[in-house]
């Protein structure tokens, strides 16, 4: 890595013989709104490798599996507390129709999977396999249903297949097929990306489509549909403003898609191989983020300032160049520390906007973009990603503990100006406090004087996600060069902790 630094800035309240000093102020007494567990909701799509030698292989694979499910990535999958999976795209999801992908599998047809790499898709992984996975891992599904090449009665009736009781058409369709009681599906998404991939509408003409086709995704039986129209992509405030004046109403949720890339043509950069120049980009592009959500949110606030209609960020993380030898439009990327701190950053982030965002779906679970797993035939390997999101979910349906924070920040490529520490906090049901500190520097510790008010403290414990280069990565070779240990940096002090953060790391406290 070579080291180009851009510059250099100081918070206005702290001398700059404190450079490597930071202080955090969490406020115990102000928790008022929970972290919704769907923050750290999942996203599967049909391309390259996620659904198929990912997360499924089929019953008569000679790797391990359950009921065709990969018994290692279900384990793994476990441990990670998904509350949510959205499937079946993405850009897929719009070409997708759902009768191609139930009855005996050797009936099903096969379609080509245009938009990722024309590979052929043979439909073996459908509406049962997807929602007997959500079963297993005791996640809520997030369907996303086609209105870019489908019809309005082709959703109406997925909708009435999968949840209504016995006696309608399509419950009998279900049974004849294996399934007698109605699957519960909460979430489902009318479109993806319509303003693109998804049939390329104005956000006028998509606005009365969404009003139309979620009139008949129907309420069966005890099942309640929260309905998610397609939302923006980044910076593009008027699909929001003419969603919410328009249809806010009928919706339940509105999506957002913000990825850490560098552009969408040409070259977005190697996974593993960046500068320390391209690694503060990174973070600056990532952090970028919350001013996105701020002015999503101001424009939802005029038309709703009960905060009724959920933003759901159903698509974030990096976006790399697809590693070498792989199948071009697999999007197949290794997954470094790097990665690992855009994931605890923007989950920091989403932590702060709980009022209002309900749902995130990282993109996505296995053997895509910024993935959880990563196999090859029978081996798997958990991400540096994969660590923050299992050290992080103690964060799931705690209170949100407000604080405040004061640190070093350095000016990167882009005129963007990045704080060196990260941090977030809440307070679970049994009164536990955690504490997630991320410090991004790449060289200097931060010595953390951390203030928890009133709050008596008995006992601190963590753990820590670091590694000896930015550039580290978890490969089917090396599967343990990135994994969490415990962490020894924090003592307890009067009113609080001293935490001493090493450079490059993510640390997760538990106080008591
Ligand atoms: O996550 C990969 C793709 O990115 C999705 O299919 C699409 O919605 C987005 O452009």
């Amino acid at each position: 890595m070579k080291n180009t630094i851009l510059g250099l800035a100081f918070c206005a309240a702290l001398p700059v013989f404190a450079q490597q000093k930071a202080t955090v102020t969490v406020h115990p007494d102000q928790g008022k709104q929970v972290i919704n567990k769907e923050i750290y909701g999942q996203f599967a799509e049909h391309l390259g490798t996620c659904i198929y030698g990912g997360l499924w292989v089929g019953e008569n694979s000679s790797i391990p599996n359950v009921k065709g499910y990969r018994t290692d990535v279900l384990e793994a999958l476990k441990k990670l507390k998904v509350p949510v999976l959205r499937w079946p795209g993405g850009c897929f999801a719009d070409e997708y129709h759902w009768m191609d992908g139930i009855g005996p599998r050797e009936n099903r047809p096969k379609m080509v999977n245009n938009n990722w790499g024309g590979t052929v898709e043979d439909n073996s992984f459908g509406t049962h396999e997807f929602l007997n996975l959500c079963e297993i891992l005791g996640c809520e599904p997030y369907i996303s249903g086609n209105v870019g090449s489908g019809t309005v009665e082709e959703l109406a009736k997925w909708v009435e297949y999968m949840t209504a009781e016995q006696g309608s058409p399509m419950a009998k369709l279900r049974k004849e097929n294996g399934r007698e009681r109605p699957w519960k599906v909460k979430y489902i998404g009318v479109g993806n990306e319509s303003w693109g991939c998804g049939g390329n509408m104005y956000p006028e003409y998509y606005s009365d489509l969404y009003r139309r086709y979620q009139t008949y995704c129907r309420n069966y039986g005890g099942n309640r549909l929260y309905k998610i129209a397609s939302g923006a992509s980044d910076y593009d405030y008027r699909w929001t403003e003419v969603l919410m004046q328009r249809a806010a109403q009928q919706m339940d949720g509105l999506s957002l898609h913000y990825y850490t890339v560098t552009g969408w043509s040409g070259s977005k950069g190697s996974a593993t191989d960046f500068s320390t120049d391209d690694y503060y980009w990174t973070l600056g592009k990532c952090r970028e983020i919350e001013d996105v959500i701020k002015r999503h949110i101001a424009i939802m606030d005029k038309y709703d300032p009960q905060k009724r209609v959920g933003l759901i960020v159903d698509e974030w993380g990096t976006w790399w160049d697809e590693e070498p030898g792989t199948i071009s439009g697999h999007l197949f990327q290794q997954n470094t520390l790097r990665d690992a701190l855009v994931a605890s950053l923007t989950l920091d982030i989403f932590h702060k906007y709980t009022d209002r965002i309900k749902m995130t779906n990282i993109a996505q679970i296995a053997n895509v973009l910024q993935s959880m797993i990563l196999t090859k035939k029978d081996k798997m390997v958990l991400t540096p990603t994969y660590h923050v999101f299992e050290m992080y979910n103690v964060h799931q349906d705690a209170t949100f503990l407000p604080l405040d924070l004061q640190c070093e920040r350095k000016i990167v490529r882009g005129d963007r100006i990045v704080p060196m520490v990260s941090a977030t906090a809440s307070r679970n049901k049994e009164g536990v406090v955690h504490i997630s500190l991320s410090n991004v520097d790449l060289t200097e510790s931060q010595d953390i004087t951390l203030s928890l008010g009133d709050m008596s403290i008995k006992s601190v414990t963590g753990r820590i996600l670091t590694s000896e280069s930015i550039d580290d990565y978890n490969s089917f070779e090396h599967s343990d060069v990135v994994v969490p240990k415990d962490f020894k940096g924090a003592k307890i002090q009067k009113n609080g902790l001293q935490v001493k953060l090493p450079a490059k790391s993510i640390v997760v406290l538990e106080v008591k």
